[in-house]
């Protein structure tokens, strides 16, 4: 990669004890990630595959129930920050033959050494926007307002005049209709498409250095859908926005995403240019193209592709199988590579110029 990674993901695992199971879950379980400066990561993958989990494990956003956050995560638009820095030493582990199999974890050590490493920088440089509007903004006060909140919150902007009249500009930015006068609107006065537009104008107003967008058009409809992506497409050229892009639409990773990560059950399978990644027929991991060729209309990428379920059985996290966890539902595994399909977890290994791909097919 030409320039220094914004934010930077190595081994992250996320694990929560299930007590019914008397097991742990693992939901995120060994992800590595890079973001540049000014791309956008599209992050695509089954319903479960855990990219939720990894965005909200990285920005400490994780319940702190029975559970462990490991690995590192580091932001750096100039002054690196380790944003899970410190959070081990809060944590007990019980091993047992190599596994985890109990955790104690004090709670309340664990959360302020979270806040601590996030402040300043989770909401302020780094904006996060979710798949539900309405839940994520409050119903009691107008939208202009929270806007204007955010803006004094986290830029240079003090005055309750100037703070009103940025929050009125970024209505403006998104494209929501006469600006001033749905200052004064409550959420609930708006529809799900106007509300959406809101949220995404709340994100911008703190002029982050990277935005984080879960299934940012999941529930809306169609044509909404469509003017959200168009939104965003626009957003992106014009304040050369860095984003994180997750989504089960492949059609919307591929208009928006310069480069994208393929997870499966907690794991990237595959990274690379979108375009090459994202093409049927055009190589890559066994998992990505399943997941291509279930796609009814490929000619049709672009405007339409939700991703229907492959075949098989979804990975259960709790027994993570030894060798490669795709194993049981691959088709194209063979005899030259059995063995080491079912004994050894592959790499994400590079197989040309920024690409790689976690499977024994491609690695000698
Ligand atoms: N707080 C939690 N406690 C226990 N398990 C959880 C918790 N949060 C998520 N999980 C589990 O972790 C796995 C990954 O969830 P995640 O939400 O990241 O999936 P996803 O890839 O974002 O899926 P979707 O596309 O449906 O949003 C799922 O199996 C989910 O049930
Ligand atoms: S490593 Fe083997 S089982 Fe896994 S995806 Fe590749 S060929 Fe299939
Ligand atoms: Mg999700």
């Amino acid at each position: 990669m030409s320039s220094q990674p914004i934010l930077r993901i190595e081994d992250l695992r996320t694990y929560f004890h299930s007590r019914v199971k008397q097991a742990f879950v693992r939901s995120v379980d060994g992800v590595d990630l890079e973001v540049a400066q000014g791309e956008t990561l599209g992050v695509v993958g089954e319903s479960g595959s855990g990219k939720s989990v990894t965005m909200l494990s990285a920005m400490g956003l994780v319940s702190a129930q029975p559970g462990i956050v490991t690995g590192r995560v580091v932001f750096d638009d100039g002054t690196p920050r380790e944003l899970l820095e410190g959070l081990g030493r809060h944590v007990a582990l019980e091993r047992r033959d190599g596994r985890i199999m109990g955790v104690e974890k004090d709670e309340r050590g664990w959360r302020a050494q979270a806040e601590r490493n996030l402040t300043g920088v989770r909401g302020r440089r780094i904006a996060m926007i979710f798949q539900n509007p309405k839940a994520a903004m409050n119903p009691f006060e107008t939208i202009g307002r929270q806007i204007a909140e955010t803006v004094r919150l986290h830029t240079g902007v003090k005055t309750a005049h100037e703070a009103r009249e940025r929050a009125i500009h970024w209505l403006g930015e998104v494209r929501i209709d006469s600006p001033r006068l749905r200052y004064d609107n409550h959420p609930h006065g708006l529809s799900g498409g106007m509300c959406q537009r809101a949220m995404i104008a709340m994100a911008l107003a703190a002029e982050p250095r990277l935005l984080i967008a879960d299934e940012p058009t999941t529930g809306l409809d169609a044509t909404i859908q469509a003017r959200i992506v168009d939104l965003l497409a626009e957003l992106r050229e014009r304040l050369g926005m860095t984003m994180v892009l997750i989504s089960h639409d492949i059609g919307v990773i591929v208009r928006l995403s310069d480069r994208v990560a393929v997870m499966y059950g907690g794991r990237v399978m595959e990274s690379g240019p979108a375009a090459e990644v994202l093409t049927e027929g055009g190589g890559g991991h066994p998992y990505t193209q399943a997941l291509l060729a279930s796609i009814p209309q490929e000619r049709n990428l672009r405007e339409k592709g939700r991703l229907p379920a492959i075949e098989g059985e979804v990975l259960d996290t709790i027994n993570v199988p030894r060798g490669c966890r795709f194993r049981e539902r691959c088709q194209r595994i063979h005899d030259s590579v059995r063995a080491r399909c079912e004994e050894h977890e592959p790499e994400l290994a590079e197989v040309s110029p920024g690409r790689r791909v976690r499977c024994w097919l491609y690695q000698a």
